[in-house]
Order: C-alpha cells, then sequence, then structure tokens
C-alpha cells in the first residue's frame, strides 16, 4: 500500500489550504470531507441511507440533502449523531480505501478532520500532521469563509480536542500563521521528506 501521510488540524486552520498545496507538488490527496460531500449528493448511497434512516423530511424540495437541519438535529442529539456517523463512517472508509488502492503517486495525504477523535485512520497513516494556528485566527478565518458566528466557531471547536492535545500527537507540525507563500515553502519541505521516506520504504 502506498506510504500515507494522515493531515488533521482544527476547523479553519488550514486543512485543506495545504492539501492543495501538497497535491500542487504531486501527491495524491483524499479528503475525508470531500468523499462525505459526494456520497451524500442524491443517488449516492450515504444520501439514500440517511432518508432512509431519517426521514423524508431531510430532503430539500430540490431533491437535495437538507445539510443544515441535518447538522442542527446531530449538534443537539447525541444518539442522531451516532446515528449518522454509523451510516457515513464505513462509507467512507472503503472509498478511502479503494482510493489508496488506486493511487500511483509517490504518496498520499488522507485529509481527516477528526483523525485523533476517531482513531480509525490511525493505523492506516505511516505518519501525522497538524495544521496548526492560534484560536483568533482560526475563529476570524472560519468566520470570513462561512456564514458562522463566533459563538458557532467556538461551539464547534469545543467538539473537537484541544489544540495542545492535538499538537502532542503530531509527528510533524505546519505553524499556519504567516503569509500563503511561506506555508507553501514549508509544504515544499515535508514534500521533500515524505517523498524519501515512501521512497526508502519502496525499496526492496
Ligand atoms: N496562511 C493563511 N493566510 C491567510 N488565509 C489563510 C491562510 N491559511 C488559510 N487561510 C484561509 O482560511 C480559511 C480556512 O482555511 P482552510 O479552508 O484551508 O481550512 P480547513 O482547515 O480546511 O477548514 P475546515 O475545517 O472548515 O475544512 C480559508 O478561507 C483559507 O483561504
Ligand atoms: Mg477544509
Amino acid at each position: 500500500m502506498v506510504y500515507c501521510v494522515g493531515l488533521t488540524g482544527g476547523i479553519g486552520c488550514g486543512k485543506s489550504t495545504v492539501a492543495q498545496a501538497f497535491e500542487a507538488l504531486g501527491a495524491a490527496v483524499i479528503d475525508t470531507d470531500s468523499i462525505s460531500h459526494a456520497l451524500t449528493q442524491p443517488g449516492a448511497p450515504g444520501f439514500h441511507e440517511i432518508i432512509r434512516q431519517f426521514g423524508a423530511d431531510f430532503v430539500l424540495p430540490q431533491g437535495g440533502l437538507d445539510r443544515a437541519k441535518l447538522r442542527a438535529l446531530i449538534f443537539s442529539d447525541a444518539a442522531a449523531k451516532a446515528k449518522l456517523e454509523s451510516i457515513l463512517h464505513p462509507l467512507i472508509q472503503a472509498q478511502v480505501q479503494t482510493d489508496l488502492k488506486h493511487c500511483h503517486a509517490p504518496y498520499a495525504v488522507i485529509v481527516v478532520p477528526l483523525l485523533f477523535e476517531t482513531q480509525s485512520y490511525l493505523a492506516w497513516v505511516q505518519r501525522k500532521l497538524v495544521v496548526d494556528c492560534n484560536e483568533s485566527s482560526q475563529i476570524a478565518r472560519t468566520m470570513a469563509r462561512s456564514h458562522l458566528s463566533e459563538a458557532e466557531v467556538r461551539a464547534i471547536m469545543a467538539t473537537q480536542l484541544p489544540r495542545q492535545e492535538r499538537l502532542k500527537q503530531a509527528d510533524d507540525i505546519l505553524h499556519n500563521e504567516c503569509d500563503l507563500e511561506t506555508l507553501r515553502l514549508s509544504v515544499a519541505a515535508l514534500h521533500d521528506k515524505y517523498t524519501a521516506f515512501a521512497t526508502a520504504i519502496a525499496k526492496p
């Protein structure tokens, strides 16, 4: 199996930005959020199973999944959250496995926002990379990108591992307090390191 790096970080810390930079350098990027999104499009297996278990009230008039309603439900109802996860997690993991099998890049970066919280991916990754920034940047960047209030961003952060706990478990850390060009240079240095690790492992 291809050499795998697990990329994680708190909401808005820069996971997608970093993943794009790795992809531009030739790494394969497997993004569990994108997979989850694809699996919950009308016609996809996750969509069908969610509607079967949660009901047709979660379909919008245009036919798509009512993501806002589902998000609100699972935020206030732990059993509903567990039910949704039991539908989606196995489907996402199966798709990640398929993508890894078909991967021809020197190594793969799997983006898993809750890498340490869910633990499911830890056995598959050879290296854990955390992208980190301070809480004020995290909140400002998330608010600028989404329509969430500061209180809503903080509520999501409270469901994720505290920053220091995440950092403690990292093999590598990308400090994302810099401009994007500096971030890309740090990604390029890690890309060289991961390419060398992957090459060393691939040798007979
Ligand atoms: N170094 C940076 N300088 C300025 N803006 C940045 C920087 N890094 C990321 N951003 C911006 O901050 C926002 C959040 O970044 P990004 O989407 O990469 O984070 P994420 O960790 O993937 O978020 P999520 O948890 O919501 O998936 C984006 O709008 C991105 O363009
Ligand atoms: Mg992202």
